[in-house]
């Protein structure tokens, strides 16, 4: 009886973040998501032991943990030491790890990636041109990075791609994975395919939102006909221009490709990236660009990109996302939930412990 009370008394007060939530066949006991975070760590691309303690310590009974990108086959790699998903090794690297969050009760997705054009030679298998919808070099910005050259993959090659994330899906689910999550964000492969600052392809690949789009979906489609709706989430950033990729029309391309979620029935999420925050009074502000696609998308919808507690309360209590997806701040504080619960002061984050862009200067210079 007491602890009915307890339970109910906590309910009552429970802030928004921390309330459940169904999310298709799964139950969340909280909002608070740990967003895809490349680290970096997976000497020749196999997940490491450590990684195991990194996740645990960040995972809570009914919580949602989104593992960092990993790479679909060997030409998806444009940093050094990412994990990958298509050897029978790292599968059975994967496995102890997804166990051990398991233990802790939480749910666990993996976020398959290519990078396409950001990458280099290096990282190539024979030291090849990285692949991409074109063949147009990322323009050097002031990081001083200068990515290779890439090569435009020819239209009869395209669905050996789509395959790869296929497959990588599948390895993922045999590794005890939850479900997966496409990276179709922030400039790599599937968005230099969609974003027309990119895309210059005469092909049924190029041109219109619906031919930038078709690869995309092709993936969309083969993922959820492999592991099912149920089990796949996609990550989509229309309003971002990192490394050059950016739309002319935003919304339409974000409002296109929500219509093409919708076209399978329990598709399980829809995780988007806000657009860069805009200053308002000296102070960062969100900008909430995401709410048409919100109203659009029949799934669990997830906002992620400089939330903290407060902007993160907001939101949920507004309906304006079921879920919010933390990166630094759960980078730097594992216990996240638990000190938005308490209301707890946070670590700050520290960049100097930041490998991917550390590391790729370091070794290419
Ligand atoms: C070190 C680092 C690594 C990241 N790696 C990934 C990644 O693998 N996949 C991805 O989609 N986003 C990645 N991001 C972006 C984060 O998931 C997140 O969207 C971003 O940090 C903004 O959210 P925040 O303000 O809560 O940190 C990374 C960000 C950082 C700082």
């Amino acid at each position: 009886m007491v602890q009915v009370q307890a339970a109910a008394a906590k309910e009552a007060t429970a802030i928004p973040l921390l309330t459940p939530y169904k999310m298709g066949q799964f139950d969340l006991s909280h909002r608070v998501v740990l967003a895809p975070l490349t680290r970096c760590r997976s000497y020749g691309n196999v997940p490491q032991p450590h990684a195991a303690v990194y996740y645990s310590q960040r995972a809570t009974r009914g919580g949602l943990l989104i593992a960092e990108a990993t790479d679909i086959s060997p030409t998806a790699q444009g940093y050094p030491e990412t994990p990958g998903i298509y050897t029978q090794q790292q599968i059975e690297a994967w496995k102890p790890i997804v166990d051990a969050v398991h233990r802790k009760g939480a749910l666990f997705f993996l976020q398959i990636w290519h990078v396409g054009r950001v990458s280099f030679t290096d990282f190539q298998p024979n030291g090849q041109a990285p692949i991409s919808s074109t063949d147009k070099q990322i323009t050097p910005d002031d990081s001083g990075m200068v990515y290779s050259k890439p090569r435009r993959l020819r239209t009869d090659e395209i669905p050996q791609i789509v395959d790869d994330f296929r497959r990588a899906a599948r390895n993922a689910i045999e590794a005890g994975f939850d479900g997966v999550e496409i990276h179709g964000a922030h400039g790599y492969l599937l968005e230099q395919f969609m974003k027309d600052s990119v895309n210059d392809r005469k092909d049924q690949y190029g041109g219109s939102l619906e031919n930038r789009c078709r690869f995309a979906v092709e993936v969309i489609d083969a993922v959820v006909a492999e592991v099912g709706a149920h089990r796949v989430g996609i990550r989509l950033s229309p309003f971002v221009d990192f490394v050059d990729c950016f739309d002319s029309d935003p919304v339409a391309l974000g409002s296109y490709m929500v219509q093409q979620l919708n076209r399978h029935p329990g598709f399980l999420y829809c995780h988007m990236v806000e657009p860069r925050m805009a200053i308002v009074e000296g102070r960062r502000k969100i900008t909430h660009g995401l709410l048409p696609f919100r109203k659009q998308f029949k799934g669990t919808f997830i906002a992620a990109g400089g939330y903290d507690r407060k902007e993160g309360n907001k939101v949920v209590a507004d309906g304006y996302a079921d879920l919010i997806a933390y990166g630094r701040l759960f980078l730097a504080n594992p216990d996240l939930p638990r000190r938005f619960e308490l209301n707890a002061p946070l670590n700050k984050y520290d960049r100097s412990t930041c490998r991917p862009h550390r590391l790729r200067k370091a070794l290419l210079g």
